[in-house]
């Protein structure tokens, strides 16, 4: 199943909870949530009061995207604030194994997340653990970055990795994702889909959202009957 998770980052933050009504207008099934810590990446967004908000005006889950260092030290934090999804970067976690078991502890799906730099050959041995593996294809930090094609070998490498070992977590993917580059994605294997300026338009909250979610969920399963 396809999933589009619209990522509120490229959302106006005077109006989260319009925005968040019109892309459940639309079809999202999941909300992306991008934390950023101004250290781990070179942006700072948004904290556990601002999950909380959120949790207030959605049923959808929060796929909560933690681009911050010592994420354990936040975790629970986030859970209690109403994220259902919690994803860690790889590169952030010097004991990742505890982190994915912390994250799953506390009632959570958790995800690991690799940065285009990073193989997916480094997560062979926390695969079997993991409920979804989230793929960035732009370097994390900002919203309207361009697609890295490099990220499709990967999507497709790891869809082989789970076939191979009979495993289920979901692949997610993160950056660039347009009209454009939609079907490519989908053909490679992602199956949630986080999009953010071809959602919402921009800063300034220019375009119509629900309409954009529908037409990405349009192009999204076309491409699911061209899958190779
Ligand atoms: C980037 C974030 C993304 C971002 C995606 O660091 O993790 O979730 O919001 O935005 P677009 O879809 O505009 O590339
Ligand atoms: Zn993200």
């Amino acid at each position: 199943m396809i999933e589009l998770a619209p990522s509120i980052l490229s959302a106006d933050f005077a109006r989260l909870a319009d925005d968040v009504r019109a892309v459940t207008e639309g079809g999202a099934t999941l909300l992306h949530v991008d934390v950023m810590d101004g250290h781990f990446v070179p942006n700072i967004t948004i904290g556990p009061v601002v999950v909380a908000s959120l949790r207030k005006v959605t049923e959808l889950p929060l796929d909560v995207h933690l681009m911050i260092e010592h994420p354990d030290d936040y975790v629970e934090a986030f859970i209690e604030a109403g994220a259902d999804w919690v994803s860690v970067h790889q590169e952030a976690c010097v004991h990742l194994h505890r982190t994915v078991s912390l994250i799953r502890s506390k009632g959570a799906q958790a995800g690991v997340v690799l940065n285009p730099a990073t193989p997916v050959e480094t997560l062979v041995d926390v695969l079997d653990m993991v409920d979804y593996v989230l793929i960035m294809s732009v370097n994390p930090g900002f919203g309207g970055q361009k697609f890295i094609p490099g990220s499709l070998a990967k999507l497709k490498k790891l869809v082989a990795m789970r076939a191979a070992r009979g495993l289920n977590f979901r692949i997610e993917i993160d950056g660039g994702v347009t009209l454009e580059t939609i079907a490519e994605v989908v053909r490679a294997g992602a199956e949630v889909l986080v999009a953010g300026n071809a959602v919402f338009g921009g800063s300034g909250g220019k375009g119509d959202a629900k309409k954009n979610v529908e037409k990405l969920l349009a192009a999204a399963k076309d491409a699911t009957l061209q899958r190779v």
